[in-house]
């Protein structure tokens, strides 16, 4: 080896030594936080996209002090300096369960302890479990799982299944659909953005309108008329990354009539809608459909571990049964993932999340509507069903001012530059309701200050530039509303007033 390799070699591995001392410190003096700021900026920069840091502008404008995440419970979390934020993202889909939940953790680790990967000869019984439990709680006769480790593979795999099963091998997506992001999901996906820098995709998909029937009906007909076999019609039961589009309540019902009609396969995207989201515990229930397969991710590993599914029943499995190496995957439904799985639909059914996002998704409407009528200048519409809601603006400039502003009050919520115009309320299903209303709270506040009407109360300022003190946690309660206490800070004295709940995110977390 030369001089400079082993160089090299040492450097690495002196660096690696030093992570993991990051990685096992259960807290962090003022000093290294900062320090882990200043170098997170710089590996962002240098060796994973600076572009990211640039388009997270929201979150990395406080400069050194860039919000860089460090643990949470439920819906509250800390970054690296303890400054406390409300989490009205979910990760996407992804945390439903909150931050952490102790139930899922626990089930990993126990596993982990056990065996966290399997033989790939022998049988793996947490799979086994997970196929189970995962095919007792779907619609119909779906009694087939297979495990991946993401959404798009989820699609992917469902995507193939049709294929086999029908001999066919075109498919109708909608318009503004997302499914995922390698080469048959994209190809599916409803957005120029994403597909073009990708083209050319599969040539025989077709998009439609999403929740018009009417066309889906004359696509299939024109393929029928000009020889365009399809395998399958891919649609979200409510449209997530478009801006939580829900259809009107024929759609699904006549969507399942016309793939029976013309004997095409109907495959309902759950990787954001399932496990609760919507307020049902899969979208599709909320009108009573069976589709021939159902795909899931995200919330599906409990925002432990990940995983994904895609679920069918005995015909679209023909070809898998007849050859079980038709599909694989090495590390897809590992014993750590399915384990996580099956606590989390644990924690699902057990503390009835979807009855939970349907009781605070309706809360939650209730205040925003009215509220963006009021800020009829700054809104377009509210759309949304459950706990996966859609602010929709009248441009992406003033969207960006909205999420730019919750984030400086410390809530975290999606849409940055390119994509504001429509920006997702998508929080933990287990949010709390004083949070819920320290979130509007919180957004209202921005909106005033948009539209420079007088603030009334306390302006809530997160301090993006951390104080140069250490951070202190009293207790501070408003005492408004239904009488909730909520994190706050005033802009005037710039102190910071976290809330029991925040101390207590802090504590659990240094304690595990
Ligand atoms: C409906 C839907 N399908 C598929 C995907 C892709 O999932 P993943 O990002 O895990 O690949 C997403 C991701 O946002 C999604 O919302």
């Amino acid at each position: 080896m030369s001089t400079q390799q082993d160089s090299k070699i040492s450097h690495a591995i002196a660096t690696s030594r030093k992570y993991l001392d990051i990685i096992h410190s259960k807290s962090l003096e003022r000093a290294q936080a900062e320090e882990l700021i200043r170098m997170t900026l710089r590996n962002f920069s240098e060796h994973y996209n600076p572009g990211f840091l640039d388009y997270r502008k929201s979150v990395t404008e406080g400069g050194d002090f860039a919000a860089v995440e460090w643990s949470g419970r439920g819906a509250t979390f800390v970054d690296a300096l303890g400054r406390t934020y409300l989490d009205a993202l979910g990760g996407y889909g992804l945390l439903s369960l909150g931050w952490s939940h102790q139930k899922v953790v626990d089930a990993v680790k126990a596993q982990l302890d056990r065996s966290p990967m399997p033989t790939q000869e022998m049988l793996d019984w947490p799979r086994g479990m997970l196929a189970d439990l995962l095919t007792s709680i779907t619609p119909g006769d779906l009694q087939y799982a297979f495990f991946v480790s993401s959404g798009t593979e989820a699609i992917e795999g469902a995507m193939k299944f049709a294929k086999a099963a029908t001999g066919k091998s075109g498919f109708i997506a909608a318009v503004r659909g997302f499914h995922g992001k390698t080469a048959g999901s994209l190809s599916l996906m409803g957005k120029a953005k994403f597909r073009k820098p990708a083209m050319p995709l599969l040539s025989n998909v077709y998009h439609v309108p999403y929740g018009d029937a009417d066309a889906i009906e004359q696509q299939l007909h024109i393929a029928q008329e000009v020889g365009n076999d399809i395998a399958a019609v891919v649609m979200e039961p409510v449209q997530g990354e478009a801006g939580a589009i829900v259809p009107l309540d024929d759609f699904w019902p006549r969507l399942r009539q016309l793939c029976d009609a013309y004997g095409v396969l109907l495959i309902a995207d759950e990787v954001q809608t399932g496990l609760g989201r919507t307020g049902a515990l899969w979208g599709v229930n909320h009108w009573n459909v069976v589709p021939d397969i159902i795909t899931s991710a995200k919330a599906l590993g409990g925002g432990v571990m990940p995983i994904g599914a895609f679920i069918a029943g005995p015909k679209v499995w023909k070809t898998f049964i007849d050859d079980p190496f038709f599909h694989t995957t090495t590390t897809g439904g590992n014993p750590l993932a399915c384990a996580a799985a099956i606590a989390t639909i644990n924690v699902v059914l057990e503390e009835d999340l979807p009855g939970q996002a349907a009781a605070k998704g309706d809360y939650m409407l209730a205040r925003l509507k009215p509220m963006a009528e009021r800020y009829d200048s700054i809104y377009e519409r509210i759309t949304g069903k459950g706990l996966l809601i859609g602010q929709h603006f009248h441009d992406a400039e003033v969207g960006y001012k909205v999420a730019s502003g919750l984030f400086r009050r410390g809530v975290l919520i999606s849409g940055t530059l390119t994509n504001a115009q429509t920006i997702r309320i998508e929080p933990p299903l287990v949010i709390e309701y004083d949070e819920i209303d320290a979130i509007l709270d919180r957004l209202e506040d921005t909106l005033k200050a948009m539209s420079g009407a007088p603030v009334t109360g306390d302006v809530i300022q997160f301090p993006v530039v951390a104080p140069a003190e250490p951070v202190a946690t009293n207790g501070h309660s408003r005492g408004k509303g239904k009488g909730h206490a909520k994190a706050h800070i005033t802009a005037k004295s710039g102190s910071r007033h976290a809330t029991r709940k925040a101390e207590r995110v802090l504590s659990d977390t240094v304690a595990r």
